[in-house]
Formats: C-alpha cells, sequence, structure tokens
C-alpha cells in the first residue's frame, strides 16, 4: 500500500534538514527582538520551559503523524480521522501568512548586506538609517521582490540539492561567527549589564503576553504547528529513533536562539544603553544594533559582509522551503503544474508583501488592531493561528485518535519513556493552556484598538 516516498537516508539526514527549517531568521531576528522587549531572562526562561514541555510534545506529535500516514499535512489528518481535515488545511494557512512577511525581512538583509559591501557601515550606525530605510516607497519593495525572485527561482528551477548543500557547508560557519559576535560583544563596556538582563529572570516582567510570545516563537522557531514537521517526518525512515531525532532539532534551534539573544541584547546595552525605548525596538532590533558591533570592531566591514551573507543564506533556505510548501499545496489543490502554480505563488507573495512593506511608510495608515502590516502578520500567524492549530492538533491526538497512536509510533524504535507525560500534556494542560493564553492575549490585542 505503501508508495515509494522519498526518504531520508539516515538519522542525521532527518536532524539536519529539519534543523535547517527550523534555523532561519526566527532563530537569529525574532527571538533576539523578543526577548529583549519582553524582559529578557524571564522571556529566555519561559521560553525554555515552553520548549521541553509543549514544544517536545508538539514536535513528536507531528513527526510521528507524518511518519505513521506517510503523508503531508492536509492528507494525514484526514487519513486517520475525516472530520479532521479541515485542521490539515488550516496548518496550510499559517506559512501563507509567514511567507510574505518573511520575504519582507530577507529583503532588509540583502540591503543591508549592499549596505556593507559599499561601505557604508558608518552611515548605517546611525539610528535613523534603518528607519529612513523601510519608510522609503520603493527601495524596500525592491530588495523584497529581488529577495522573492531568488526564492521562487529556486524552487522552480529545483536546484534545492545544491542549496541544501551550500546550506549545509554555510550554517556552521554562521554559528561560530555568531559564537564569535557574542563573545565580542559581552566584552564591550557595558555588556554585562546586558548579560544579567538576558540571563536572570525578574519575575515583575512576568505577564500572560510573555508566555504567548514565547509560545507563538516557540511555534515559529521550529517550523511548528503548520504542518512542515508532519511533512518530514513522512520522510523519515521507520529505524530512526524518533524522540532522540525530535530532541536533537530542539536543542539545536535553542541553541542557536540562545547564542543570537547573546550577541544582540548585550550589545544593545552596551551601545544604546538599557532603556525600554532600545530594547522595545521590536523588528528593527537587529539592524539597528549590529552594525554598531560592526562598526566598533577592526575589520567590521568585512564582519559585517559576512554576517548578513550569512543571515542571507539562513533565511533564502527557510524561505525556499516554505515557498516549496506554498507551491505544492496549490499544485495539490488545483492540478495545476509546478511552473503555473509558482507563478501563482509569486503573484500571491508580492500582492501582499508589498503592501507590508509600504505599511511602514506611505501605507502606515492601514493599522489593524494598531498594529503595523508586517507585525499584524506575524500576530494572525503566530500569535492566534498557530496556537489554534496546535490547540486543535492536541484534541485530536488526546480525544480521537488517542495518544497510543503516537506513542506507539514512537515506540517503534524503543520504549517512550516520558508516555506518561505526554498524554497528560496533549489530553489535558496543553489544550487548557493554550485556551487560555490566546484568549487572553487576542482580548489584550483587542482591547489596543480601544485605548
Ligand atoms: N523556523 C523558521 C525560522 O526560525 C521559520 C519557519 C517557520 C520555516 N515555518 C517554516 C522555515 C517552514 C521553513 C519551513 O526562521
Amino acid at each position: 500500500m505503501e508508495k515509494k516516498r522519498s526518504k531520508f537516508s539516515d538519522k542525521l539526514g532527518f536532524v539536519l534538514a529539519a534543523a535547517g527549517s527550523a534555523v532561519g531568521l526566527g532563530n537569529l531576528w525574532r527571538f533576539p527582538y523578543l526577548a529583549a522587549k519582553y524582559g529578557g531572562g524571564i522571556f529566555l526562561l519561559v521560553y525554555l520551559i515552553l520548549a521541553v514541555t509543549f514544544g517536545f510534545v508538539l514536535m513528536i506529535t507531528e513527526i510521528s503523524l507524518g511518519r505513521k500516514t506517510r503523508l503531508s499535512v492536509i492528507g494525514a489528518y484526514q487519513k486517520l480521522d475525516k472530520r479532521f481535515g479541515f485542521l490539515g488545511i488550516l496548518a496550510c494557512l499559517v506559512p501563507f501568512v509567514i511567507t510574505p512577511y518573511y520575504s519582507v525581512i530577507g529583503g532588509w538583509v540583502i540591503k543591508y548586506l549592499t549596505v556593507f559591501v559599499t561601505g557604508q557601515m558608518q552611515a548605517a550606525t546611525n539610528d535613523d538609517f534603518f528607519t529612513g530605510f523601510i519608510t522609503q516607497p520603493l527601495a524596500p519593495v525592491i530588495f523584497f521582490i529581488i529577495f522573492v525572485v531568488m526564492t521562487v527561482g529556486v524552487v522552480v528551477l529545483g536546484v534545492q540539492g545544491g542549496i541544501e548543500k551550500a546550506s549545509r557547508i554555510m550554517m556552521p560557519f554562521l554559528i561560530v561567527l555568531t559564537l564569535f559576535l557574542a563573545i565580542f560583544s559581552i566584552m564591550q563596556p557595558g555588556a554585562m549589564e546586558g548579560v544579567i538582563y538576558y540571563l536572570k529572570p525578574d519575575f515583575s516582567h512576568f505577564s500572560a503576553t510573555t508566555v504567548l510570545a514565547a509560545l507563538g516563537q516557540l511555534f515559529y522557531s521550529m517550523s511548528l504547528a503548520m504542518g512542515i514537521m508532519i511533512t518530514y517526518g513522512s520522510y523519515m525512515k521507520k529505524e530512526n529513533d524518533l524522540e532522540a531525532s525530535v530532541r536533537q532539532v530542539e536543542a539545536f534551534d535553542t541553541a542557536i536562539a540562545f547564542l543570537a539573544g547573546l550577541m544582540i541584547i548585550p550589545a544593545v546595552f552596551a551601545f544604546s544603553g538599557g532603556s525600554e525605548e532600545a530594547l522595545g525596538k521590536g523588528p528593527s532590533l537587529m539592524f539597528i544594533t549590529l552594525p554598531k558591533v560592526f562598526n566598533s570592531m577592526g575589520l567590521g566591514t568585512i564582519v559585517g559582509i559576512a554576517f548578513f551573507l550569512l543571515v542571507l543564506f539562513a533565511a533564502l533556505t527557510s524561505a525556499i522551503s516554505l515557498t516549496e510548501t506554498l507551491v505544492s499545496i496549490v499544485s495539490d489543490k488545483f492540478g495545476w503544474e509546478r511552473r503555473k502554480s509558482s507563478l501563482v505563488v509569486f503573484v500571491y507573495l508580492l500582492a501582499v508583501g508589498i503592501p507590508v512593506s509600504l505599511g511602514f511608510g506611505i501605507w502606515s495608515f492601514i493599522a489593524p488592531l494598531g498594529m503595523s502590516l508586517l507585525d499584524f502578520f506575524d500576530f494572525l500567524s503566530n500569535s492566534v493561528l498557530m496556537p489554534i492549530v496546535a490547540f486543535l492538533t492536541c484534541i485530536f491526538v488526546g480525544y480521537f485518535i488517542k495518544p497510543r497512536t503516537i506513542i506507539e509510533e514512537v515506540e517503534v524504535n524503543r520504549p517512550f519513556k516520558l508516555q506518561n507525560f505526554y498524554t497528560v500534556m496533549v489530553k489535558f494542560i496543553a489544550p487548557v493552556f493554550l485556551v487560555a493564553i490566546l484568549v487572553f492575549a487576542v482580548m489584550e490585542a483587542l482591547g489596543m484598538i480601544v485605548v
């Protein structure tokens, strides 16, 4: 009954591919700015707790669903229970929301690469440089389009093998460079305060929003609650240890996010002071802080070029797999060939991404819930859709197909030691918690329009 489905050659192949999907702008750009904004150490602590509980449970679930059914997201839910076909479709919506704004950030990364290549590092250290750039009508749109053309180009031409190989070589460089920058930034005068802010939990900063932000970040960073890991699981061999693989992917992704925070947050304290304003910069944090770090070091231009090149690579590989997902959803749904589906996805990305980019400048009057368009799409996917998908997945596993189904799939390899923990989590703790957090945060966001 099982069709010939391509498989990862071994466990390492699976772990690398899943980690490759997981490591991207989420780790390098998004995690540090959230940690800075939501209280540093307390955010880190909440994130780590969620990673070993929710992250673990959800990733085990998704990969098992994929490996069991040998189907990707739409088919997987449907095969196990007809009534849950809609959940596959809901999960598919998430990459449609994420990819356009992900590509807008990708465009910013290309811009910064060109800034360093053309020797304008000094200018980029100015606080207004970044805002001056993103509020322009044309330039950021052009960089966004370049990023999308590169991404869709690769998807159409299918040179994925080459890109994947290149990213496997470049990833280690990125990690080494991030580690080096983290050490450099810790050693700056005034940085220690930032290290303390980042590592020492201050419970007065704790709120439900911290938890929701950390949870959304967890899903985003580990590519969960959108069916990606179901697809990856469907390519995994039965003899590869599922539980161990999940742990490794999680540890890897979390380690990189942690390092990125250590690279950026102490630098914020050293170069901009630890004021709430400096820490609350949001999406622009990486672009405002890092040029200052580079400028303060010898050979800063070269280090800057290397850094943004590597970030661009991490962003491209993630964007390529996101776009690949969109193209396969469209071609499965409408039965179109690859080129036609790619063209449709390309037009879609432009149609949504261009307004997101303009939302920082001439279209800033479009401000749903008082947020910029980028923040709004980010909120919609990470704080609304993903928690809903995660909640329904827990209900699906906990009460319809039953936790046994997942436990058996994990036990194909060896006894699942944490099975009691797993069962309690999917059936009770996770769903209750997800609903509470979601309701609270959405109420808060809606409250923002009234204020
Ligand atoms: N996890 C990626 C990151 O941290 C972003 C992402 C989310 C992603 N979903 C994905 C990447 C699906 C590839 C495929 O940046």
